[in-house]
């Protein structure tokens, strides 16, 4: 399980519109390898996010794309789509997508990168994520309630701390 946070010294925005973005293979979600991702299915999980987003006053939509491509299309065009913050599950991609990396790094939306299962704990190659530094943070290892803690977390960039130094460090490569 992690919980990976970047922080900062500016207020961040009031959070009324979320997207979820689920990449490659999670619209198997119920049947692919149940002992590693559960048997909750993906139309579950987006139920689940759904309600949780409608309990504290934000609007949630949720999407799923095998296609690094439309994701990306999908993160850019977030805030001309009136969302104010992404939960962004990047699948597979998560471990070598520079396109997706960029693509988070380009937004300027708070994106939150989330993981069914602690990728920290699984293969070697699962560890490493070329998103992580971009994103706001990280949540992983709670199956669906990843994305409940993710879109929380959103929240609390509300009312909270935001964007980080940090980030933008890294953003600019320092
Ligand atoms: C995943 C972890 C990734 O390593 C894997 O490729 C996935 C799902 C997760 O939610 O645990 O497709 O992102």
């Amino acid at each position: 399980m992690a919980l990976l946070g970047n922080c900062g010294a500016i207020l961040g925005a009031i959070m009324r519109a979320a997207l979820v973005l689920h990449g490659p293979n999670l619209n198997l979600l119920g049947t692919r390898e149940p002992g590693v991702y559960g048997r909750v299915s993906l139309a579950e999980v987006d139920r689940l996010v759904t309600a949780h987003g409608r309990r504290r006053g934000v609007r949630v939509e949720c999407r799923q794309s095998n296609v690094e491509g439309e994701l990306i299309n999908w993160l850019q065009g977030a805030a001309r789509e009136k969302f104010d913050g992404v939960v962004f599950n990047p699948g597979a991609f998560t471990h070598y997508s520079i396109a997706l990396r960029d693509a988070v790094a380009a937004i300027t939306l708070p994106v939150v990168e989330v993981h069914l299962s602690n990728i920290h704990g699984r293969e070697e190659f699962r560890r490493h994520s070329v998103i992580a530094a971009v994103a706001r943070g990280q949540i992983a290892g709670f199956g669906p309630r990843s994305y409940l803690l993710a879109l929380d977390a959103l929240l609390t960039l509300g009312d909270g701390p935001a964007p980080a130094r940090v980030n933008s460090r890294r953003r600019r490569g320092v």
